[in-house]
């Protein structure tokens, strides 16, 4: 299943039809451009809502507060900070791997943990989400944080995160999904396609990027139909839970 198909061959970007194996270039060149300013941009555009939904992401995780070995695979980690969080709130035997496409976004990210002092805890792979660069079964857990629905084929992807998870590992997904509140609906749609592009111009002088970012969002998958395409792919126990009233929404699934 490619991100939303309109044939065998070709895809979307944003609200545009292309073909699949162009959208990943298409993809690495918008965050090849934003990284830099990604995190300020994040705040920005979130009004620093997605620091907290990143929290609630580690929380649900729950890793060891001990130093009893856990080792999660942080995809689309970006910037770090799903890594930065879990580093913080898990004990000494906790280490992550954190796997993103993007040697831009990575550089980011290797700066912001070294200045954390966590070097230590986390590993950096550049790597496609899609054709993971690790073993069968070797992580306890699998997050990756609004970073699935930039992947051309989800299915894919998760059945990579199911091959690389031991048996009882969590698989985690942090997404942007579809508002369920109605007025906050129509707010958050000005929001999307009247402040962020305007934002993005003036903060990183890049209105076409973020207009793609909005857009992929409105082509992702809604929540229970991404649930069954986690069921789908062969997890257990699939449960999500919105946040913000939609805006974003943590999907859970185990392998069991
Ligand atoms: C919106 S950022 C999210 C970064 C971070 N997880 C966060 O929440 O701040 C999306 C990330 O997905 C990465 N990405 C896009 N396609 C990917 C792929 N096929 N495999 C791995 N990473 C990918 C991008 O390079 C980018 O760093």
């Amino acid at each position: 299943m490619s991100n939303e198909p309109s044939s065998d061959t070709s895809t979307t970007f944003g609200f545009r039809s292309v073909e699949a194996d162009e959208r990943q270039g298409l993809v690495n060149r918008v965050f090849a451009a934003v990284a830099d300013r990604y995190d300020l941009m994040n705040d920005l555009m979130s009004g620093g809502l997605h620091r907290l939904w990143k929290n609630d992401l580690i929380a649900q995780l729950n890793p060891p507060k001990n130093d009893a070995p856990f080792r999660l695979l942080d995809v689309a980690g970006g910037t770090g900070d799903v890594s930065l969080r879990y580093a913080r709130q898990s004990g000494a035997g906790s280490t992550a791997v954190l796997c993103d496409i993007s040697p831009e976004m990575i550089a980011v990210g290797r700066r912001r943990i070294a200045e954390a002092g966590l070097e230590s805890r986390i590993e950096f792979v550049e790597g496609n989400a899609e054709a993971l660069p690790f073993e069968d079964r070797s992580f306890d857990a699998y997050t990756i944080a609004f970073g699935i629905r930039n992947v051309t084929h989800i299915d894919r992807a998760l059945a990579e995160a199911f091959r690389v998870l031991k048996i009882g590992g969590h698989f985690l997904c942090l997404e942007f999904s579809e508002v369920q509140v109605p007025i906050l609906d129509r707010l958050y749609d000005f929001h999307s396609f009247e402040v962020i592009p305007r934002l993005g111009q003036s903060i990183a002088g890049d209105a076409a990027s973020y207009r793609y970012l909005i857009e992929s969002i409105r082509k992702f998958p809604k929540q229970e139909r991404f649930a069954a395409i986690v069921r789908e792919a062969g997890f257990a126990r699939v449960s999500y839970r919105n946040l913000t009233g939609g805006v974003a929404a943590i999907h859970s699934g185990w392998k069991i």
